[in-house]
């Protein structure tokens, strides 16, 4: 644990050395910025918005996955499994980008020079990246393959990436966590 602590500070180093510093300070003294900062209770709630949405996205991402690799709702289809659940993940991924800005926004110089932040982002970026792929993949299978899109599991590659998603959803929700625990 010790040699994570030390790579993540030694990044903290590293992002202090960046023009990021300059661009959190000049943010923080912005009129929103100040107006989130001055209302305490705005923080909580985009905290509160940002865990419903969390619930809401990685439910959705589970429970459609699982559907892909066939370990549960196989009693629908893969298409009425993403009529069911792909709008709950879109929604979700839209409040969590909203409601973690509303955060950034909240205390810009504390989260913008902080690399799990930037760890967090990444993942986030990969997995939609990966879910884009991914979904596309899905939904291509399911026009040319009536059968495929009644079967009961997927592909090895597109089993990967369903476990895989759902991995880097937990990756990004530890990242979230740990984000107030970085050494800074
Ligand atoms: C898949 C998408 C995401 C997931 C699963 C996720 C997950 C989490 C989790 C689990 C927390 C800790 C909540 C708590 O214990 O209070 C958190 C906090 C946070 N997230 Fe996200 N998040 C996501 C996307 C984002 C995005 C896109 C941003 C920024 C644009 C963001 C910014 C933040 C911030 C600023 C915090 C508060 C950290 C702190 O104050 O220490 N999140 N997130």
């Amino acid at each position: 644990m010790a040699g994570i602590g030390d790579t993540v500070f030694a990044m903290t180093e590293w992002i202090r050395t960046t023009p990021m510093v300059d661009f959190a300070l000049w943010l923080s003294t912005k009129e929103i910025c100040e107006w989130v900062q001055s209302h305490s209770f705005m923080v909580p709630i985009l905290q509160m918005i940002h865990i419903f949405a969390i619930a809401m996205g990685f439910g959705s991402v589970v429970l459609f996955n699982l559907r892909l690799v066939g370990r549960g709702g196989t009693d629908t289809t893969v298409t009425q499994s993403a009529h069911r659940y792909l709008p709950w993940m879109k929604w979700s991924l839209l409040v969590l980008f909203i409601s973690g800005v509303g955060m950034v926004l909240g205390d810009p110089v504390r989260l913008l020079v902080n690399p799990v932040f930037w760890i967090k982002i990444v993942l986030f970026v990969v997995a939609m990246i990966v879910s884009i792929v991914h979904l596309k993949t899905v939904s291509r299978k399911t026009k040319t393959s009536p059968t495929w899109d009644a079967t009961t599991s997927g592909s090895i590659a597109i089993r990967s990436s369903a476990y895989g998603l759902i991995i880097l959803w937990l990756l990004i929700m530890a990242g979230g966590r740990f984000m107030a625990y970085a050494p800074m």
